[in-house]
């Protein structure tokens, strides 16, 4: 019996050690991101090393290999030998070019017989390679075990795309190579070049040097963030640009991984690099320096004939560099300022019949867009060269939510979904920053994950019209490689599974479990990434009998949070949160993630300031503006001041109106100071108030002033307004801030009374 037992327990534990390592391989958790259509894993493993070979029935096959060869010599240290097809033989990767398959389509098959893979053209074949590579060991190994697997896959869009910036900071041909890596890993089939902006010219163009020679370079860039005061420059000479031979290499490589590289040339906004070189293609003649901050500026093309010579010609050179259908003509955020002045703008307005300057873009646009109809191209512009007059060919990228793709989309034009709110990779994913900057915003991967590119008001025929989506890569803040990595990935996994896998395969569960995973595989190709998957967020609730009640939560779907509130680390003997942590004094909460005993992510550190005022009642006299009331007035008094990145629910923002809050203490309590928190982001023109009061009553009805800021005082303190007075007794508190110009935004986070 004995015996029996300690028997059986060693075999349990055996099938448990098996089980483990097959783990890896289940279904939910064969680490292929996007997740094919279909996937069959059987248990067993067929091995591939330095005397494997491979062998394909289409010469064309012959380059997709080079690429996967290239990655084995990379990262294993060998090269599979190729040899000529003569029928399915045992222990090879044999590859078929099935021009019955669909194109795109692929299969691939693992079994003790070797590997078997069909493509319906050569980017199916591509693909299946790169799902190969995913099933690859993450380390250095002589033998590449990979599992018995049957998978039949294609993807669901047929624009995947992903953009990249490097105008405001310039990436290296062999930084926008591994770019282009990343991209093919992932089954990605555009790349987005966003090649000139007012920061930066920087493709050669032969016939206009100075592009290149002087907009290619700024004489010094933004220190911190835009939102930052005083603003702060370097004087380094920075930028940059791409020879035309360059292009052509970045292109090949592209091509050579099935993505059609998409060069952005901006017109008629964000072209002052361009106009810092060529002065007499703008209105006023300039003269104009390349952009050393982010933003919009005035000075943009002057639509007269010369500068559509100019920009014809260098459409012809670029067009002649790169063979794809699609070129990309910007559009976006052009101040009509300068054409309200100009003689020319004006006059060509009233030739035209353009009515406006908005007219007057239009105009540019289909006039650019013709061009490119001429010489077999189709024009991509931003969401704000949508005109019911514009030219039918044009294709939108719909970033400025979702209703450009749908007005797109309803007349016809062909459209690509890059909505800020889920598409922007310049958002921050994490609350914890590290200090590092990024635009503002925060994107989530889960997001990501639970974005539908196909906006619900569309109907079946106009659906067809969406092509894909993209991810858009802005560096006003990504100056360095290593960074662009930590915010692409792994953001670009999530947007890769919206886009290749069907809908009915998408599960935020068996991702988050694949990507686990994966991190291996991106430890092992020394790609920096992002651990915000595992980050933890806390909700306050007013309690019932203490004052606040803090909610600790994850989006990831495992695991158990521990947590402290000793001002120590959190580790596995402390506390697990399962309820709320009620409290009636302020204290600070830092809590990590754990499955089983392994930490995931960092240590979350908050805290939460309870006062006399701290989730009492409280009533407001003026609505805040419905899209930044989602805490309502019991975010103004819950105990929490919010940090970067801001999220709305933490926030009230009063659209032209004061804040007028009560505060309903309960009893009669003495108080000597209130601090009230806001928001100054005068890009946003979220302003600072000009005046705040404080009054107190006994009935609630009858209010004195005892204490006041005026905006001399208020431009001081920015963002905690600290208003003392000596000790009073009262039941009732109102606070009044008084918005600054009776239409701009006024944003409050908290109001504590003490
Ligand atoms: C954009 O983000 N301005 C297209
Ligand atoms: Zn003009």
């Amino acid at each position: 019996m004995y015996h029996k037992s300690y028997f059986l327990i060693i075999i349990l534990s055996m099938q448990l050690m098996v089980a483990n390592l097959y783990a890896q391989f289940s279904p939910g958790k064969i680490p292929v991101i996007p997740i094919p259509k279909k996937v069959n894993v059987q248990s067993g493993f067929f091995t591939l090393n330095s005397s494997s070979t491979i062998s394909c029935n289409n010469p064309e096959t012959l380059s997709d290999i080079e690429v996967f060869n290239a990655y084995i010599d990379k990262l294993y240290g060998f090269r599979f030998k190729i040899e000529k097809y003569t029928g399915v033989k045992k222990n090879q990767v044999v590859i078929l070019s099935d021009v019955n398959m669909p194109s795109d389509n692929y299969s691939l098959s693992v079994d003790s017989e070797g590997v078997r893979i069909a493509g319906g053209n050569g980017a199916g074949v591509f693909y299946a390679l790169q799902t190969l590579t995913l099933l690859l060991p993450a380390g250095k190994v002589n033998n590449l075990q990979i599992p018995f697997v049957e998978i039949e896959d294609n993807p669901r869009f047929s624009y995947r795309g992903m953009h990249l910036d490097v105008a405001r900071h310039f990436f290296s041909v062999a930084e926008v190579k591994r770019y282009i890596d990343y991209l093919a890993l992932y089954k990605f089939n555009a790349f987005h070049w966003h090649l000139t902006d007012d920061q930066g010219w920087r493709i050669e163009i032969k016939k206009y040097p100075k592009l290149h020679q002087i907009g290619g370079w700024r004489k010094g860039t933004l220190i911190g963030h835009k939102f930052d005061e005083p603003e702060q420059y370097d004087t380094i000479r920075y930028g940059g640009f791409y020879s035309q031979e360059e292009i052509k290499d970045v292109i090949q490589y592209a091509s050579k991984r099935h993505i059609e590289v998409i060069p952005e040339i901006e017109m008629p906004g964000h072209a002052l690099a361009a106009l810092a070189a060529y002065p007499e293609f703008s209105c006023t003649g300039g003269p104009f320096e390349t952009g050393k901050t982010w933003g919009v500026f005035q000075d943009v093309f002057c639509p007269k004939e010369e500068t559509f010579q100019f920009i014809e010609n260098i459409l012809d050179e670029v067009c002649s560099l790169f063979p794809g259908k699609y070129i990309h003509i910007g559009g976006d955020e052009c101040p009509k300022e300068r054409w309200k002045e100009c003689p020319q703008c004006q006059e060509l307005i009233r030739k035209e019949n353009l009515i406006d300057e908005n007219g007057l873009q239009r105009f540019f646009t289909n006039r650019i867009s013709d061009y490119l109809k001429k010489k077999n191209r189709i024009a991509i512009g931003w969401d704000e060269i949508l005109d019911e007059k514009l030219s039918s060919e044009a294709v939108i990228m719909s970033w400025r939510g979702y209703k450009g793709g749908i007005e797109g989309a309803s007349r016809g034009h062909d459209v690509i979904m890059t909505p800020y709110s889920h598409c922007y990779f310049d958002y921050y994913q994490s609350r914890f920053t590290d200090g590092k900057l990024a635009i503002g915003g925060y994107l989530p991967i889960d997001m990501i994950y639970r974005y539908e590119p196909v906006p619900d008001a569309l109907n079946a025929q106009q659906s067809k019209h969406i092509l894909g989506a993209q991810g858009n890569v802005w560096t006003e803040y990504i100056s360095n490689e290593e960074y662009l990595q930590e915010m692409i990935f792994p953001r670009i996994c999530a947007l890769a599974e919206v886009l290749w896998s069907p809908l009915d395969r998408r599960d935020y569960n068996s991702f988050t479990s694949r990507l686990q995973s994966h991190f291996k595989f991106l430890k092992f190709n020394k790609i920096n990434y992002s651990s915000a998957i595992y980050d933890i967020s806390s909700r306050i609730h007013k309690g019932v009998e203490k004052n606040i009640e803090i909610e600790l939560f994850t989006k990831f779907p495992r695991g158990q949070i521990h947590y402290t509130i000793d001002g120590t680390d959190p580790k596995l003997s402390s506390p697990v949160s399962s309820g709320n942590i009620v409290s009636d004094q302020s204290l600070s909460i830092r809590a990590a993630l754990y499955e089983g005993v392994q930490q995931l992510g960092g240590i979350f550190i908050r805290n939460f300031s309870v006062s006399i005022s701290t989730a009492k009642e409280i009533t407001l006299a003026n609505p805040p503006h419905e899209e930044y009331n989602k805490g309502g007035a019991f975010s103004l008094i819950d105990g929490s001041t919010s940090s970067l990145p801001w999220l709305p629910e933490e926030w009230l923002g009063f659209a032209g109106n004061d804040l007028d809050a009560t505060i309903n203490l309960g009893e009669l309590l003495r108080i000597s100071k209130v601090t009230v928190d806001v928001l100054k982001e005068n890009a946003g023109k979220i302003y600072l108030p000009k005046e705040v009061v404080v009054l107190i009553s006994d009935n609630g009805k009858d209010f004195i002033k005892v204490a006041s800021l005026n905006q001399a005082e208020i431009e001081k303190m920015k963002r905690a307004l600290r208003l003392q007075f000596p000790s009073v007794q009262t039941k009732w508190v109102k606070v009044i801030a008084k918005n600054s110009n009776g239409k701009d935004w006024l944003f409050v986070d908290e109001i504590k009374v003490e």
